[in-house]
């Protein structure tokens, strides 16, 4: 899943707080705050046919992290939509996209790690490419990495932050055994989540996850609980070890990257179907989790197809969002984990 260079890509336009320059010619300052410190929250975003996945929830994450960081100035969220939108029509983008949005501290005046350097407001950037999900329809290979999540009091993961090391140290260590991924594990030597992802398991059709303990609060992971509540299947957030993922009938990754292929993986360890959960809850999660959010031009079309009930096959949006490229994917876990 090395993702490679895409040629939709090579006149992309980025927006650099305001500026909409070719992706040759952008740059932040050295005196930027994500440069100097890593020191910026970010969200992921993905664009189905004009819509947002979870907009306003993700920029919730965004001005909460924001917060939690004590950014002096955090943009109005209509100024960051309006930029959002600004992008995408620059780009003439209307489906297939990622959108990284980024939120630094901004230019300081001098180098340094003092957020009172930083006197002329934050940086937003935003980043839109064309994208497919990452994850392979071939499945997903995890090691289980050495490195650990850090509990709250350390680096709280609530924190939408954008010092990546720690996943990136993660990840590297799967590059190095030929895996996809890594699965990462707080310092309890409980399961975090995957170095990008959280992961859901199946234990005799109920399904389970991290507690929000050293993972985000993630805007996938509540769309599925969400889901799981309005079709009655069982879900649990708890501390889950490295036993249960051995001993799990099926295994999902979900988030962002996963994109139209959410939920990502299924174990090839429950027999005859290896993915019959990740199916079912496929059928009904874009009916309920594309909620309409951004590009008013679409709205009106949004709202018709909205539903209120997952699963309910009433228009031709739904049946054509319907599975999208969801294919069932394999997942070894005991050939994979350290
Ligand atoms: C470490 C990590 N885990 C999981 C996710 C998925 O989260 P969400 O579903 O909220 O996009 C992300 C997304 O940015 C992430 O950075």
């Amino acid at each position: 899943m090395l993702q490679q260079f895409n040629e939709e890509n090579r006149d992309l336009i980025v927006n650099i707080n305001g500026h909409l320059v070719r992706r040759d010619e952008a740059g932040v300052s050295p005196f930027d705050s994500a440069v100097q410190g890593g020191d910026a929250v970010w969200e992921g975003l993905r664009l189905y046919n004009g819509r947002i996945f979870k907009l306003y929830e993700h920029l919730d994450r965004l001005e909460r992290s924001a917060r939690a960081l004590s950014f002096a100035e955090i943009p109005p969220r209509e100024k960051i939509v309006e930029e959002i939108k600004r992008t995408l029509a620059a780009n003439k983008m209307g489906d297939g996209v990622h959108i990284r949005l980024t939120l630094t501290r901004g230019m300081k005046v001098t180098s340094g790690m003092d957020p009172r350097l930083n006197q002329s407001g934050p940086t937003l950037i935003v980043l839109a490419e064309h994208k497919s999900p990452v994850y392979s329809k071939a499945g997903l290979k995890l090691i289980t990495a050495s490195v650990r999540r850090p509990p709250p009091d350390v680096l709280d993961a609530r924190i939408h932050h954008a010092n990546l090391l720690n996943s990136i140290l993660a990840k590297i260590e799967a590059n190095n055994t030929g895996a996809d991924d890594a699965l990462m594990l707080d310092t309890r030597g409980f399961i975090a989540e995957t170095n990008a992802t959280h992961v859901f398991i199946v234990r005799k059709g109920d399904l389970a996850t991290s507690r929000v303990f050293a993972c985000p609060e993630g805007i996938t992971r509540a769309t599925v609980i969400e889901i799981c509540t309005a079709e009655k299947i069982r879900c649990v957030e708890t501390d889950l070890s490295p036993v249960d993922i051995y001993g799990t009938d099926e295994i999902a990754v979900v988030g962002g990257r996963a994109g139209r292929r959410f939920p990502g993986t299924a174990s090839c360890q429950s027999g005859s179907d290896p993915a019959r959960w990740v199916r079912r809850l496929a059928e009904t999660i874009f009916c309920r989790a594309l909620i309409p959010s951004v590009i008013p031009d679409q709205a009106s079309h949004c709202h018709e197809h909205r539903h209120d009930r997952p699963g309910r096959d009433s228009c031709d949006y739904d049946k054509e969002q319907k599975l999208g490229d969801i294919v069932p994917t394999c997942f070894c876990a005991k050939e994979f984990a350290a």
